[in-house]
């Protein structure tokens, strides 16, 4: 790059802290395979809930691999590896632990341990035994006793000195496609809400469903969070509990209208409500003529040791009022987008990060998943760097973040997509479940390895308006 004068101009090196914990991500649904006696297994045997009628399967063959997977993280550099658990392995009938499921569980927290890499757990990520969801899910009124009962186990016989752990992974991504949508277990769909459609007229109905579910989630959160401290308490540990939030930017598709303050709601409910529940024990959330929320939940507040936040990308909102409030969502126009027509949106992630140490000063944050769906990897190395580099920026503005983690390891079932996106560092060829490493695996490890990156000039810099119509910069232009 050549400065005005001409002179060669490097980039601002950017070290992250030694400590940083440098990561990758994944969930044992979507790798493991044969997660026979899950709710998923069940749904994705019934036409028409995956596209292309795909099924989970042997998805990557993980269960048998875990040598061979562990070997992938240990050539990555990563320091610290989130992965979760399966309940339906481990409790398959009410009451049956699976010992064989246990050791194997064991097995790959002590291969991780032996590799330097320490564990993330994930307890909850979007699937439920076979049992628990006939009773209810979440809206069952045993859901917290039995799922203090399973972390218990899992603390117990499995990982007795992980630090941190995450109870449950999205909290609303996993309810609304559940309650609203229909596009996942228990595939109830609300009035005014097409499965796959981007432009919503949801009701008081259909976002009212959210409630019971979501305030059995938070109540059996509080049941996990307080048997986590207590065990390891009394053991003279310390472990750090924490939810994985799924958070967006929502800006307005025309900035006057009702578009602006329709964004600043959903920004309010779908980023803050979860949240701040945790801090205050109770759940508030409102948007006009739609939602007007506002229930305790009994030892909610300060259930929340660090915020782990899952970014992906943002949404362009719209109001129209024609036949009631329709709310629409678009791609920002010209904006690059990944294999799934998400915006690859890096500048998003200093934004939440922001909003996150804005609202709750001093609160360890851990990015709990970041990454894009890019088969031919052309976006993916730059999305990377693009990304840390505005982690970065935050650090550097007082946001504590202590970690980064990459959804994902290796390529994966992606629930109603199937096996169509591609999210690893790794590709998988799922006919030979050979795992080849992809361009931005190398580059993550460079980056590991350097503990930084180099920021090029004028990153962040948006690039100059366009000339206005008629005007000026016109004229410049015709000849
Ligand atoms: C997140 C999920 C994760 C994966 C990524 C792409 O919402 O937590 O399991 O599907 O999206």
């Amino acid at each position: 790059v050549l400065g005005p004068a001409g002179e060669a101009r490097a980039g601002e090196l950017r070290q992250f802290p030694p400590d940083f914990r440098w990561c990758v991500a994944t969930a044992a649904h979507q790798i493991e395979g044969g997660n026979v006696h899950s709710d998923w297994w069940d749904w994705e045997q019934q036409p028409g809930r995956i596209r292309n009628g795909e099924r989970s399967g042997a998805a990557c063959d993980h269960w048998n691999r875990l040598e061979e997977d562990v070997g992938l993280l240990k050539q990555l550099g990563v320091r610290q590896y989130r992965f979760s658990v399966e309940w339906a392995r481990l409790e398959p009938e009410p009451g049956v632990v699976d010992a064989a499921a246990v050791a194997h569980y064991r097995r790959e927290v002590e291969l991780l341990e032996a590799a330097g890499i320490e564990p993330l757990v994930t307890l909850h990520h979007f699937t439920f035994p076979r049992w628990v969801r006939a009773k209810g899910g979440w809206e069952w009124e045993g859901v917290g006793e039995a799922f203090e009962r399973f972390t218990r186990l899992v603390y117990t016989r499995i990982a007795p000195r992980a630090r941190d752990w995450v109870t449950v992974n999205e909290p609303l991504v996993h309810l609304e496609s559940g309650y609203v949508r229909g596009l996942t277990p228990p595939g109830v769909q609300g009035a005014g809400v097409g499965a796959g459609a981007r432009d919503l007229a949801p009701s008081r109905e259909s976002l009212g469903r959210l409630v019971p579910p979501l305030v059995g989630l938070l109540k059996a959160h509080v049941r996990a969070y307080r048997a986590l401290h207590q065990l390891a308490g009394a053991e003279g540990r310390a472990v750090r509990v924490g939810l994985a939030h799924h958070l967006r930017v929502f800006d307005p598709h025309r900035p006057l209208w009702l578009d602006a303050p329709l964004a600043a709601a959903l920004d309010g409910v779908w980023n803050w409500a979860v949240p701040d529940a945790l801090r205050t024990g109770v759940l508030r959330a409102s948007v006009p003529l739609l939602l007007d929320v506002s229930v305790p939940v009994e030892g909610l507040a300060g259930t929340q040791d660090f915020f782990g936040v899952n970014y992906y990308t943002r949404d362009r909102v719209s109001a129209s009022v024609r036949g009631g409030l329709r709310l629409g969502m678009a791609v920002t126009a010209g904006a690059r987008t990944n294999d799934m027509g998400w915006e690859v949106y890096p500048e998003g992630l200093y934004r939440v990060l922001m909003g996150v140490h804005a609202r709750f000063p001093g609160l360890p944050i851990v990015l709990t998943e970041n990454g894009t769906a890019d088969r031919t990897d052309a976006l993916r190395p730059a999305a990377l760097r693009d990304h840390l580099l505005y982690l970065h920026k935050a650090l550097r503005e007082g946001a504590r973040v202590e970690g980064y983690c990459h959804w994902s390891l290796m390529d994966n079932f992606e629930w109603m997509e199937g096996f169509g996106p591609r999210f690893g560092l790794y590709a998988v060829d799922y006919a030979t479940q050979r795992r080849t490493p992809r361009g931005s695996a190398r580059e993550y490890t460079r980056i590991i390895r350097s503990g930084g990156l180099e920021e090029p000039p004028g990153f962040g810099v948006p690039p100059p308006p366009p000339p206005p119509p008629g005007g000026r910069g016109m004229r410049d232009w015709s000849w």
